[in-house]
């Protein structure tokens, strides 16, 4: 009986000690409507209680993080509203519009087919190295990307049909397979980044098969290097957003560390949402197009070969510069400079 005596005791003299010393720190910067408020939290009503902190509240504190003396911060409250409703329209908007838009594209354009046919002999178009590259950074933006939506949009989805448990358990296996995997996808980004970027810098070429539509609107088939037009913007987008998910995650992950301010970790925390959920949308229209809505397309990335056809078709200047041995490229055996037509 005692020690339960004693202990509450203590409780209650912690509680007095920290009722006085929120009462003696509010004073200090408040509003002048301070005046009419109540002498301590403890007796506002709620509603009075956030009118009477609209300002920010800075106490002292004697230890070294001085950033714990400010108790309410107002730019916290646009940070909230931005974090729970602004962030959730946009990603909603970009996604759900994106997936519209590749429905609307399947039903009018179909799958886009090798219009001269198969030929059934390839060419080799990326080596083992471009597809480790290429599937370290894929196989990780994929975790990322589902494990950071339900950072977003998990308690409104997942929670009421998983129950909190299982929305606990998963969420939390969740957050250390995002900060684990921010480090081999920040790998993946900077290895396509130096083995592509001498094939994405942007050209004549490029105006040319974007004012031809790029052959996905209409049938034509623009002449490309090894990357076209839409190709080069893909990358750039996954190197320069990639790149910024990449540092503005890592801001958040050592807080305080690389940006002093709650105001830059605010921004860093709003920046890497929007870019993610933009590029989701975008990697959507990639996966859609390198998979069920090409053919031919996915053995690129899958066996590292394609078909003599499809290269003809979506690249042709690359098929010519690897005939004639351009950039040390070998002529594959069974092609032919005469080619498969
Ligand atoms: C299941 C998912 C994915 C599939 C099926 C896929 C498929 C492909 C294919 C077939 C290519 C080669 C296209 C060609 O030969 O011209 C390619 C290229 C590329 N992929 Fe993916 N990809 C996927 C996910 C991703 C993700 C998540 C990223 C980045 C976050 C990414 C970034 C790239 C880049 C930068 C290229 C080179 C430029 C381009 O072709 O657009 N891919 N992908």
């Amino acid at each position: 009986m005692r020690p339960l005596l004693k202990r509450l005791r203590g409780v209650v003299a912690a509680l007095l000690l920290g009722l006085g010393l929120a009462a003696a720190s509010l004073p200090a910067s408040l509003p002048p409507a301070a005046a009419q408020a109540p002498a301590s939290p403890s007796a506002a009503n709620e509603q009075m209680l956030f009118n009477y902190l609209q300002g920010s509240v800075q106490g002292r504190v004697t230890i070294p993080d001085q950033k714990s003396a400010l108790l309410i911060q107002p730019r916290g409250r646009d940070f909230q509203h931005f974090w729970r409703t602004t962030l959730k329209w946009i990603g909603g908007v970009a996604i759900g519009g994106m997936l519209a838009v590749l429905v609307l594209f399947y039903l009018i354009r179909g799958k886009v087919r090798v219009e001269a046919g198969l030929s059934g002999r390839t060419i080799e178009r990326f080596n083992g190295l471009e597809r480790f590259a290429h599937w370290l950074t894929a196989s990780t933006f994929i975790i990322l990307g589902i494990t950071g939506l339900n950072i977003s949009f998990g308690r409104e989805l997942l929670l009421p049909l998983m129950g909190p448990e299982a929305f606990a358990a998963w969420s939390q296996w969740g957050k250390i397979a995002h900060n684990y995997l921010s480090f081999p996808f920040t790998l993946g980004v900077l290895l396509m980044l130096v083995i592509w970027i001498k094939d994405n810098i942007p050209n004549g070429d490029d105006v040319k098969w974007f004012a031809a539509g790029g052959g996905l609107i209409g049938h034509g088939h623009p002449p490309a290097r090894k990357f076209n037009g839409g190709q080069k913007v893909i990358f750039w987008l996954v190197v320069l957003g990639g790149g910024a998910i990449a540092v503005t995650g890592f801001i958040m992950m050592f807080p305080f560390q690389f940006v002093t301010t709650m105001e830059g970790m605010q921004l860093a925390t709003q920046l890497h949402g929007v870019i993610a959920l933009l590029m989701i949308a975008i990697i959507l229209a990639h996966i859609y197009i390198g998979s069920v809505g090409m053919e031919g397309a996915f053995a690129a990335m899958g066996s590292g070969k394609v078909d003599l056809n499809w290269a003809k078709e979506h690249h042709s200047l690359w098929v010519e510069e690897v005939m004639s041995g351009g950039r040390g490229a070998s002529v594959p055996r069974g092609a032919s400079k005469a080619g498969a037509d």
